[in-house]
């Protein structure tokens, strides 16, 4: 049985839903990522174009439904007509001739091409509760949904408007979108913005909450929710205040302490010493130019401890806060500890790393006698923050607040611990777990991250959130505020000197870091972390959402693996699972659920336990993790993606579609989660990028990270009553297919933008569309191919045609296996970043380009190359493979004893450039060496084109240019075209800002000088 095609199965306006997917990262205000943390959130634009393509058929398809084209035409015009303004000026071309030539969209490829637009434009965050994209969005989507379901016309309205369409599409049936690893909720909420019903589930308690919260409390109870948290938050912040106020003294000239400034402490190891060190990785308070702000410490080895003082810039010069008449000469900005040993003020000793631990391990970590050195305030009627030592006040103050934490804890009789004694993620295993190392430092339960008054603090809020109100619906929301303090109120939060404010301790990293020295924020305070703040973030989420007018989806806590849903329910099945190792949920959501327990009833949180569950986690982290005693290793990860995807098409309908987002970065995740989907008997129909990250210039020099998340589109392949169609293919077809397939391909995602790494991981979903065709794919012989085999001709084939498209119309398999290596590797690395920096940008220079040693290996092989006898191009490290600069090539290139002559007198002549190269060789300065070399000296030609050129570009270099002339005219290298050719795609491949791209270019500019 074939289905019409969905829009999403033909086309993508991926560019421009990229671009507002970039910028949605930027936004902040009123959208759902600053209700709570969740990780790796889904931008919405990127979720709300894919629902719309994915549930709207293409009208260009053969068998789709005339009505519903008719409905796509009648919506489309109406856009034009009564719309046109809010189309963005790539859509506005189009929908003018609709004014002007209505009978323009009687082609359906014409009226695809709009019904393309108007997704690119509701994309647009701004354009999200517009009521008129709105209304025709869902318009569309429930018409689509009449025509996929039974062909039953959908009857628009007479006269279309706003009203007149929610009005018809009122009590209309509604597809259903499925995502059980629902997280913060991006993609069902978008599910429901679009017309769609919802059902979302996760495993994880904190996910449900934000779930719970976003897609059924806030629909359901709209504005009148809005006002009781506004009301209760308020009501909180006051009590909290009643409560706190004696523990956080103002001071007594009415300045207001809004964050305190602590280091951890140790004992110097050094000889003799013993002093106190304090554990600081900064010295700075302010660092704000001529209004700079530092601490200094004041050594006292007699008394075994340092003093502090604070001195600050005025006029230039540093002097002493206290008294500014007097100069710091010296001023020292050292941190105490770098790379956790510490470094004693008073003895210059350096206390390694390992006894730092050993001693701050009994200390669980020392948060709790760490060493109060500085205190910042804000002064009533005067800009900015202030800075002052700490003084009795304070202190006594503290002591307060410990044993007032003591009385309570004594005379708490409620369910849980007092404070959170659940034990922190152990941080082992070479997985997701690396992410934690609070255990090394002797940080074993949750209440060893906080300080008392931290304690203090934080259970006051969650108990404020149990007391205020008998809701539900009122207290998870609240509960998030107490998370988003939590996340400023840890012995984890550092103090930014630059922004004069207190950073969040994970803020959305996919690990939580231990921080020698941190920053107390005031909870009751206005500032950073304090609860009135982060009330406010979560107040106009609320209002944003209710301006959305969604209707309530489903949520629930279950494991993907077992979504409770019938059998052929489901219409479309959208997804974002787990990144393998990159994320570990559960743990980190660890440091928020112990509050948000405490704040909410355990039916609330639709879960009684003392940490998140584990056990049905999917994630790698190759130990045991969970209760399950189960270790999750690579099969353990793709047997239970394997789980959750025929799960996914056993409740899907057989004419539904799915779309699986693929964000991960390896080569093996990626592997995992294709054959765990292929298995389970869903079909790839399409795939498409879409970059969700600014394209950076780091990952261009240091990685091939994925700047775009694939969405891979599929369909169950099962026959009209909903059987797995079991079907054999034959490998030699699949594999005559494959490359037509991906020369559609190549080309298409260029002029989208597409390059490197995003686009041959983009292409896997075309090219799997010929495999997935099939329940199994055999060689003559009967024997069956494995998907692993498929991918890695996958590879080779996009390898060889990328390299045909960067030596354009030069044949690419003319080339030595070491130039095609170095094309396709920089190739790889490529991101739209590269290509354009700017002329006057620093050059840097690359020890070389690193990629996942299987991605590096698969390109090798796909061009026939032999990484084993290419070691002095490419360097194998454990998981990773580097191809050496042409600069890390030069002893190679030279022998020893030119490289010295080269780069001495580029030294000498020159600069800078020249000295890093001198010294990255390693090259002793040895004047005598120098003199004797004749200018035009030259080395000895290298084997293949590629060392020809970077011999050229290191004589370029070094400034020898009557060498490099003798080297191209006499020594007849300069005369071989492929040698300029392999330049001229180096010149285009190599990242702007590196030294590479600057001497290959001034290689070619010696070109036709030459004669050449
Ligand atoms: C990549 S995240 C989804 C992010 C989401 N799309 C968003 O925009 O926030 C993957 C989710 O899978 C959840 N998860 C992991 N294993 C699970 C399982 N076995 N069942 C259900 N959810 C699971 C994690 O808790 C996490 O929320
Ligand atoms: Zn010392």
């Amino acid at each position: 049985m074939t289905y019409p095609k969905r829009l999403i199965e033909v086309d993508l306006p991926i560019k421009r839903i990229s671009a507002h997917a970039r910028r949605e990262k930027s936004i902040r205000h009123g959208h759902i990522s600053t209700l709570h943390i969740w990780w790796a959130r889904r931008p919405l634009a990127a979720c709300r174009a894919v629902v719309c393509a994915s549930l709207w058929p293409d009208p260009c398809d053969d068998i789709c439904p005339p009505w519903f084209i008719n409905v796509a035409k009648r919506l489309m015009a109406y856009w034009g007509e009564s719309h046109l303004q809010k189309c963005s000026t790539d859509s506005y071309l189009r929908f003018n001739k609709i004014t002007r030539t209505p009978h323009c969209l009687d082609d359906a490829a014409e009226l695809r091409k709009v019904m393309l637009d108007f997704i690119a434009d509701f994309a647009n965050w701004d354009n999200s509760t517009d009521p008129a994209y709105l209304a025709v969005a869902r318009t569309l989507t429930v018409a689509a949904h009449y025509a996929l379901e039974d062909n039953s016309t959908f009857a628009l309205p007479e006269s279309i408007s706003v009203e007149s369409l929610n009005d018809a599409i009122k009590d209309a049936p509604r597809p259903l979108l499925v995502d059980p690893f629902a997280g913060g909720g991006a993609i069902p909420l978008e599910g429901l913005r679009c017309g769609a019903d919802a059902f979302a589930s996760d495993l994880n308690p904190v996910a449900v909450l934000l779930n719970k919260v976003v897609l059924e409390y806030i629909p359901k109870y709209g504005q009148r929710l809005a006002d009781e948290v506004e009301k209760w938050g308020q009501w909180i912040k006051e009590q909290a205040e009643k409560e706190l106020a004696e523990f956080y003294p103002k001071d007594e000239d009415g300045a207001t302490p809004i964050a305190y400034l602590w280091a951890r402490t140790i004992t110097c190891e050094g000889p003799g010493c013993g002093a106190e060190v304090p554990l600081m990785r900064s010295l700075w308070l302010a660092k704000k130019g001529e209004k700079s702000i530092a601490v200094q410490i004041v050594p006292k080895p007699d008394e075994k401890r340092c003093d502090f003082v604070i001195i600050k810039k005025e006029n230039g010069n540093w002097v002493y806060q206290d008294k500014p008449e007097m100069a710091c000469e010296k001023p020292k900005f050292d941190a105490t500890v770098a790379r956790g040993s510490a470094t004693c003020p008073c003895c210059g000793f350096t206390t390694p790393v390992k006894s730092v631990r050993a001693q701050l391990k009994p200390r669980k970590g020392g948060a709790n006698d760490a060493r109060l050195f500085a205190v910042v305030t804000t002064r009533p009627g005067q800009k900015g923050r202030f800075y002052r030592l700490p003084g009795d006040r304070d202190l006594d103050a503290i002591r307060k607040s410990a044993s007032e934490l003591e009385r309570r804890k004594a005379a708490y009789t409620g369910k849980h611990s007092f404070v959170p004694e659940e034990p922190t993620p152990p941080g082992i295993g070479s997985g997701a777990g690396r992410a934690f190392s609070q255990r090394n430092y002797g940080i074993d339960t949750f209440s060893d991250l906080y300080t008392p008054r931290q304690l203090l603090s934080m259970t006051t809020l969650s108990r404020l959130v149990q007391d205020c109100s008998e809701r539900t619906e009122v207290q998870s929301i609240l509960a998030l505020g107490v998370g988003r303090v939590n996340d400023l109120c840890m012995s984890n939060c550092r103090w930014l000197p630059t922004r004069l404010t207190v950073a969040a301790a994970n803020g959305g990293q996919n690990r939580m870091p231990v921080n020698l020295d941190f920053a107390e924020t005031v909870a009751i305070a206005s500032a950073s972390g304090s609860w009135q703040g982060q009330m406010k973030w979560i107040n106009n989420v609320v209002r944003g959402l209710v301006a959305g007018g969604i209707t309530p989806a489903t949520v629930q806590r279950v494991s993907a693996q077992t979504v409770p849903l019938p059998t052929d329910s489901v219409d479309f099945f959208f997804t974002d699972p787990p990144y393998y190792d990159a994320f570990p949920y559960s743990d980190l959501s660890d440091f928020f659920y112990i509050w948000t327990k405490r704040a909410l009833s355990d039916s609330a949180m639709d879960y009684d336990g003392g940490t998140v569950p584990k056990s049905e986690e999917i994630v790698l982290y190759n130990v045991v993790h969970g209760e399950d005693g189960v270790v999750k290793d690579h099969q353990y990860f793709q047997e239970q993606m394997s789980t959750v995807f025929s799960r996914g098409r056993d409740i899907s309908k057989p004419n539904s579609v799915g779309t699986i987002v693929f964000a991960n970065k390896t080569t093996e995740g990626w592997e995992a989660l294709v054959t765990g989907l292929i298995d389970s008997g869903w079909i790839v129909t399409g795939s498409w990028p879409i970059q969700t990250e600014r394209p950076s210039r780091q990952r261009a020099q240091e990685s091939a990270a994925l700047g775009s998340s694939v969405h891979i589109v599929c369909r169950p392949r099962e026959d009209e009553d909903g059987n797995v169609i079991e079907r054999v293919g034959d490998w030699r077809d699949v594999l005559s297919e494959l490359p037509g397939r991906i020369a559609d391909w190549l080309p298409r995602l260029a002029s989208e933008g597409v390059v490197g790494a995003d686009a041959i991981f983009a292409c896997l979903g075309p090219a799997l569309e010929i495999f997935s065709r099939y329940s199994s794919v055999e060689k003559a012989s009967g024997e069956v191919v494995p998907l692993r085999e498929y991918l890695e001709q996958i590879w080779a084939e996009v390898a060889r045609q990328a390299l045909n498209m960067i030596f354009e119309g030069a044949n690419a398999s003319g080339f030595e296996e070491d130039a095609r290596l170095t094309a396709m590797w920089l190739w790889t690395l490529r991101t739209e970043a590269n290509g354009n920096g700017a002329d006057n940008e620093k050059a840097t220079s690359l020890p070389g380009y690193t990629l996942e040693y299987d991605a590096a290996r698969k390109i090798a092989q796909g061009l026939g190359c032999h990484l084993e006898n290419l070691t002095h191009l490419v360097e194998v490290k454990g998981d990773k493979a580097m191809l050496l600069s042409a600069e890390s090539r030069a002893r190679y290139l030279f022998g020893k004893e030119d490289v010295r002559a080269t780069t001495k007198r580029c030294k000498k002549k020159d600069g800078p450039v020249q000295q890093d190269l001198f010294s990255l060789l390693g090259v002793p300065d040895e004047e005598e060496t120098v003199a004797e070399r004749a200018e035009l000296e030259r080395p000895p030609a290298g084997k293949t084109a590629l060392d020809q050129l970077h011999q050229a570009m290191l004589l370029f270099t070094a400034g020898r240019g009557a060498a490099l002339k003798r080297f191209l005219v006499d020594d007849g290298i300069g005369t071989n075209p492929q040698f300029w050719t392999l330049a001229q795609a180096l010149s285009a491949l190599y990242p702007s800002h590196t030294n590479e791209k600057r001497w290959v270019d001034g290689v070619l500019a010696r070109k036709k000088g030459l004669g050449f």
